[in-house]
Parts: C-alpha cells; sequence; structure tokens
C-alpha cells in the first residue's frame, strides 16, 4: 500500500492547524479505506435489538430531573452543510415556523428549560468552518444563553478530499476551499477533546451530554430521559424510535452475535442485496433518531485509554469536489457517524421514544410541513406539536422542489394550509399564492401553473 497519499494528506491538516487527535483519526480510518474496508455489516452477523426501556415508562420524578438537567451539557450539530437542499452554509437558519429558524427555536427550547427547572443546561454547538461565523452573529442577539465562561460552540475539524483514483488529496484552484470538508459528525468526540472543552466541562461538574441534530427539532433535552439516564449508570444511550412509512433509508441499530453488542447499521453499512433486510420494518421495527446521550467521564477515560482515537466505523462518501458540478473530479470524503461509538460501550443501552423526538428535516417536503399549520409552537416551551395524526404526505417533484431557492421561489407567500390535507403531491412546477388550503389528497399535475391566492384544493 503506498502511504504517499495519506502523508499528503496529514501534510495538509498539519499546515491547516488541526488538531492532533483529528489528524490521528484521519490516519486511522486512511489506513482502513486504502486496505480497501467497505464496513459493510452483514444481516447474518447480527440479530434485531429492540429498546430495553420505553419512555412512556419513565418515572416523573422532578428533583431528579432538576439534577440531572443541572449536570448535562446539550451538544448540537450544526456543521452539516446541507448539500442535498442546495445549502452551503448553516441549514439551521432557515426559517421553519412562525418567521422562527432551527437554531432560534433549539435557543429558545433550552432557555425555557432552564428557567422552568432553574439548572445551567449549558447550549454548545458543533460548527464546522462553513457554519461558525454566520451561526455566532445569530446568538449573539441572544445575551442570556451563555452559561459562565463556557463558549457557545467549537469548531469541528476539516480534512482533504481524496481523489477517488489514487487517495491522494484533491487539488481545486478554481475554489481551494472545496479541496478541504468536514469529517462527518463522528468528528464531535475528537473535537471535544481538542477544543479543551471535554476537560473544562468536567471540570465544571458536569457529567452528562445530551445530542442531537439541529435539524430535529423534536429532540429536547427531555427531563425524564435526563433523569433516567444518570440513575442508569450506563457510559451511552441511543434513542430509538418506532419505525414508519417514511422512514426508509433511516439506520438502525442491530446486536453483534460475535459479542453481543449494540451496533449502528446504515444505509451505507448494508451491502445492495441485503437492503431488502434492512428495510424490513418487522424484522427491526425501530429507527436511529441520532438522539444520544453518553457518559463525560467515561468518554474522557475511553479516548485516554485510546490516544484521543475513537474507531468509529468508517463511511466512505463518494462524491465530487464540486457538489454542485457532477462533471468535476471525482472524490472520496472519509466520515463517520457519532451513533457509530454505540458499539464501543459495553454497557450501551436503547431507549424507545415517541415519534415527537424524531422530526428530522433532509428534504424540502418534510420542511413545507413543518412551515405549515400541520405543525405547532408552543409559545411557552417552543416545542413543536403535531396538529395533524398522522401527518400529510407531501411529495414535491424533486426537479422543481428540492433545491431550497428553486423551493422558496414556489411558495412565496409560505406554505399552505395542511391541517385538513392527507396528502399533497405536486407533479409540475406549480407556484402557490397565497392562503391556499388543501382539504383530503390533492395532486397536481405535471402541466404546471399558479395555484391563485385563497384557493382551497383539490
Ligand atoms: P446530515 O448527515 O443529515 O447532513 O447531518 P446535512 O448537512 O444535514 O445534509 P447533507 O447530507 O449535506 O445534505 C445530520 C446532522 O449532523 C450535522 C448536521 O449539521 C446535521 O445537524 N453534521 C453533519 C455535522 O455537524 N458535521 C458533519 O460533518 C456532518
Amino acid at each position: 500500500m503506498s502511504t504517499q497519499g495519506r502523508e499528503q494528506a496529514v501534510e495538509r491538516m498539519r499546515s491547516a492547524g488541526v488538531s492532533r487527535p483529528a489528524i490521528d483519526t484521519f490516519v486511522t480510518h486512511y489506513d482502513k479505506l486504502a486496505e480497501g474496508a467497505t464496513g459493510l455489516i452483514a444481516e447474518a452477523d447480527v440479530e434485531p435489538a429492540l429498546p430495553a426501556v420505553l419512555q412512556e415508562d419513565l418515572p416523573r420524578d422532578e428533583a431528579a430531573a432538576r439534577e440531572a438537567l443541572d449536570r448535562t451539557v446539550v451538544i448540537t450539530l450544526n456543521g452539516g452543510l446541507g448539500t442535498s437542499m442546495g445549502l452551503a452554509g448553516p441549514k439551521s437558519l432557515l426559517p421553519v415556523h412562525d418567521g422562527l429558524t432551527f437554531l432560534d427555536i433549539t435557543v429558545r427550547q433550552v432557555l425555557a428549560l432552564r428557567a422552568r427547572y432553574g439548572v445551567r443546561l449549558p447550549l454548545l454547538l458543533m460548527d464546522s468552518f462553513s457554519t461558525q461565523d454566520a451561526t455566532l452573529e445569530v446568538l449573539a442577539g441572544y445575551p442570556d444563553l451563555p452559561v459562565g465562561d463556557l463558549p457557545l460552540d467549537f469548531l469541528q475539524s476539516q480534512e482533504p478530499k481524496l481523489r477517488a483514483d489514487d487517495l491522494t488529496p484533491v487539488d481545486w484552484p478554481a475554489d481551494p476551499r472545496l479541496e478541504w470538508c468536514p469529517p462527518g459528525h463522528g468528528d464531535l468526540y475528537p473535537s471535544l477533546l481538542a477544543s479543551g472543552l471535554l476537560d473544562r466541562l468536567l471540570a465544571d461538574g458536569y457529567r452528562y451530554a445530551f445530542v442531537s441534530n439541529v435539524d430535529n427539532l423534536g429532540a429536547v433535552p427531555d427531563p425524564a430521559l435526563a433523569a433516567w439516564f444518570a440513575g442508569s449508570g450506563a457510559g451511552y444511550a441511543a434513542e430509538v424510535c418506532r419505525r414508519t412509512e417514511m422512514d426508509k433509508k433511516g439506520g438502525h441499530l442491530v446486536r453483534r452475535r460475535a459479542d453481543g453488542r449494540l451496533v449502528l447499521r446504515d444505509t451505507a453499512q448494508t451491502a445492495p442485496e441485503e437492503l431488502v433486510h434492512f428495510m424490513d420494518g418487522e424484522k427491526h421495527p425501530y429507527v436511529n433518531t441520532n438522539n444520544l446521550w453518553f457518559d463525560l467521564e467515561r468518554l474522557r477515560a475511553m479516548l485516554e485509554e485510546r490516544g484521543g482515537v475513537m474507531d468509529l466505523p468508517l463511511i466512505r462518501n463518494a462524491k465530487t469536489v464540486d457538489p454542485t458540478d457532477k462533471a468535476s473530479t471525482p472524490v472520496i470524503q472519509i466520515e463517520s457517524a457519532m451513533g457509530g461509538a454505540v458499539e464501543l460501550f459495553e454497557d450501551a443501552v436503547s431507549v424507545g421514544v415517541s415519534r415527537e423526538r424524531f422530526a428530522p428535516v433532509k428534504t424540502t417536503n418534510e420542511l413545507l410541513l413543518l412551515r405549515s399549520d400541520a405543525y405547532r409552537l408552543d409559545p411557552q416551551t417552543y416545542r413543536l406539536t403535531r396538529t395533524v395524526e398522522p401527518s400529510p404526505v407531501v411529495d414535491l417533484v424533486k426537479d422543481h422542489y428540492a433545491m431550497i431557492s428553486d423551493f422558496d421561489a414556489r411558495f412565496p407567500a409560505g406554505a399552505p394550509s395542511l391541517v385538513d390535507a392527507t396528502r399533497l403531491q405536486v407533479e409540475g412546477d406549480w407556484t402557490f399564492g397565497a392562503d391556499v388550503r388543501v382539504r383530503g389528497e390533492a395532486v397536481l399535475d405535471e402541466q404546471g401553473g399558479q395555484v391563485p391566492d385563497g384557493a382551497t384544493l383539490p
């Protein structure tokens, strides 16, 4: 195996000031990639895993909740680029409901819990080089947010994109920023360590972290779950939720036969011929939400033992150097998922949570739903709840709606009313006027056109 590509990549990372734990983690992954590792998990090697505990069975103990919340830090992942919705900056700055963005709502949920329980509950965003400036500018508008002298965010690392043909770092003089990418949210652990935050949090008496994606507004640091996790003594807990029709792609937890550990299996870790098992909702009835809890002390000890490297399963992400130009140089991005850490904790557990805690926005279909009256934002807790059960299905044809700029141009007056809808299917290029209502099932054909102001569909 040639080590030339690896050395060049490491040199680039050093010159760019990337931290030691991040470089060491990259090298571990690079070697696996160069050896041809696929990271695949075969169905024969695992068995289905059901949650050990259900949220609905947890006791309500106000004092235990307060105590646990006061020792919990909320970490929100804000480093992704939202490329599948055509974004190049923080997805969290998109308006979601009542003119508030993902970031506004996340901040207000935390402030509301602090006020209700009288706890510290710091919020830390994990930003990347593409999201930090814009995010901090918005957070400056929340003067009550900082806790003590803790920062509001920390920066995740960056790594070179590798040429798919020879795994050397790609050169892209037209826009050198495109030579770099964030290494996926598995970077959380080395970045917490390298930033010095892990030690500061422990020194300030925090013991637990609750982590979630910024695009999942259902992921509030729930007091009963916090109390349960603190009382469980487990090092790590993953929230899983019953699978629905919508969850075709999401990953799930399975138990590895060889050692009985819980492992996370995503689409990227499933061979194409095994996808049929992966998507079998009877066999694997729960999906991973990416809401998780871990014990900061246990993480610190684990990182120390492993020289700062969390050996998370490798995700080999094949893209082009300019993601908006499919004809540009093919590259491999080495990534890892934070939820992959479940297999590193021998006592990891999973907890089955209600659907309310899992409302990810991966496509503009989900964004339209959240922006509409199918959701309601509680003015005290800032929790987003559904007004219709089950949620109406939104299916917008990709060509005209998948990218956020196209989508916004077609809903200039905001989302239509969906509270009485069961389905909105748009097959052509339609622009919506103001105060449009959908009742039952509406299908707009391929021809496209203008939906007039005040119209009721169908
Ligand atoms: P996703 O993997 O869904 O990525 O991230 P994304 O950025 O939203 O979308 P695409 O794939 O580019 O279209 C899940 C969460 O993890 C964060 C994202 O900000 C999101 O909250 N994330 C992802 C990071 O913080 N860092 C990363 O390197 C990747």
